[in-house]
């Protein structure tokens, strides 16, 4: 890793995209705009809103589409109500309701495993945020109750994936998981239950504990015997080997422990949101966005994961505005927007090649699944980032 050269490139980069005269975006608009362009375009092509966009694979045009079960079910109306909330036009607001509508059976039925939190808060929460409607937030009291069933108090954290405890041999939880806490926080805060708030913390704790190796980079699997509660099992899914760091699990962590200081205020949660984010800025290669593994073999030849950048780009924002040395959280913001920067460059954008807002995300690596493609959550992040970089400078809330 040719650490100068990386910060020397991110740094131009920046100054030209911030400068509004990115060589590589001269032809295209300013990337929030491009968003809506693009979003424009997938949405004039879906005929119902049970159809949801999730990824296109590399070298295609069309959407593969997906229902409402589908783990990635919440991330398109979620960047509707993103749009919605740039535009303010309510055109958008009207197809956010409608595909949120969609997920609204995941709130009363038993739970499927622990995306509960990814699907409901990204649609729902966001509609809440913007609207206030109050059915809305019936539906996150009661999603938050299903995903509260799946928390297991001798192991101290939620299940994620029910369907898997024979094959995986215990109670199994994932680095994603820490997104879906932020739901629990929510309803604790609004109307829900205190014992909301006590499982997202008890999760939070048992995976600072157990999830993470010495150098603070992150297992993707953790099994747990479910009678002592131990951790029995440290292994990957979705990266290259159990002792690799995947890209987007450790942006996982990144966003969820620093979620987790926002709903807190625990310093214990800052210091590791910090912690887990400085080993992952490290080890990037020069233009900012990682392989789809640190520790893929065929580095520089691997697929990037544009996905993990947008999260981390998001997550990196907020971190800045909770650290009091002035020179690190400027560090953090600074490389945050050199992300930015750098997908929002013609390598990164779809553009005229699909209407996805990001190419270069890898799903599923181990599986064959969605690689070097255009995956929602991607464009989800990318253009949460967006707006969370647009009120940093405008000096409003994030
Ligand atoms: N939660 C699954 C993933 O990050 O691919």
């Amino acid at each position: 890793m040719k650490q100068g050269s990386l910060w020397v490139t991110v740094f131009l980069l920046n100054a030209i995209w911030i400068a509004g005269c990115n060589p590589a975006t001269t032809d295209n608009k300013q990337p929030l705009d491009y968003c809506v362009e693009q979003a424009g375009k997938t949405a004039a092509v879906l005929t119902n809103d049970d159809s949801i966009p999730r990824s296109i694979a590399h070298g295609q045009t069309n959407w593969r589409l997906v229902d409402y079960k589908d783990w990635t079910s919440g991330f398109w109306p979620g960047i509707l109500w993103y749009v919605y909330e740039y535009t303010k036009d309510t055109t958008w607001k009207t197809k956010a309701n409608g595909f949120s509508q969609t997920l609204k059976p995941l709130a009363f039925s038993p739970a499927y495993d622990h995306d509960l939190g990814f699907q409901l808060y990204c649609s729902f929460g966001n509609g809440l945020r913007l609207t206030g409607d109050t059915s809305y937030k019936r539906i996150l009291l009661a999603t938050a109750d299903t995903l509260a069933t799946l928390f297991n108090p001798t192991v101290g954290t939620i299940l994620s994936w029910p369907r898997e405890v024979q094959n995986l041999g215990g109670h199994n939880t994932i680095i994603d998981n820490m997104i879906n806490l932020e739901l629990l926080f929510w309803a604790s805060k609004n109307g829900g239950s205190q014992r909301l708030y006590d499982i997202a913390v008890q999760h939070a704790n048992t995976t600072m504990k157990n999830h993470f190796r010495p150098d603070h980079t992150s297992y993707h699997v953790v099994v747990y015997d479910t009678i002592t509660g131990q951790p029995i099992k440290k292994q990957t899914h979705q990266g290259y080997a159990d002792a690799s760091m995947w890209a987007r699990g450790q942006s996982w962590a990144i966003y969820g422990f620093t979620m987790c200081f926002r709903e807190t205020r625990n310093q214990e949660y800052l210091a590791f949101a910090q912690q887990v984010a400085d080993v992952y800025l490290k080890n990037l290669p020069e233009d900012g966005i990682p392989y789809w593994d640190f520790n893929a073999p065929d580095i520089p030849n691997a697929p990037k994961d544009a996905s993990a950048a947008a999260v981390t780009a998001s997550a990196l924002l907020e971190l800045s505005t909770f650290i009091t040395d002035t020179a690190k959280a400027d560090g953090y913001r600074s490389k945050a927007e050199a992300m930015l920067a750098s997908l929002s460059t013609a390598q990164y954008q779809s553009r005229e090649v699909n209407s996805a807002f990001l190419l270069h995300c890898t799903g599923h690596k181990p599986k064959g699944g969605e690689i070097d493609a255009s995956i929602i959550y991607g464009d989800y992040y990318y253009i949460e980032a967006l707006l969370r970089l647009k009120k940093l400078k405008e000096g409003s809330k994030l």
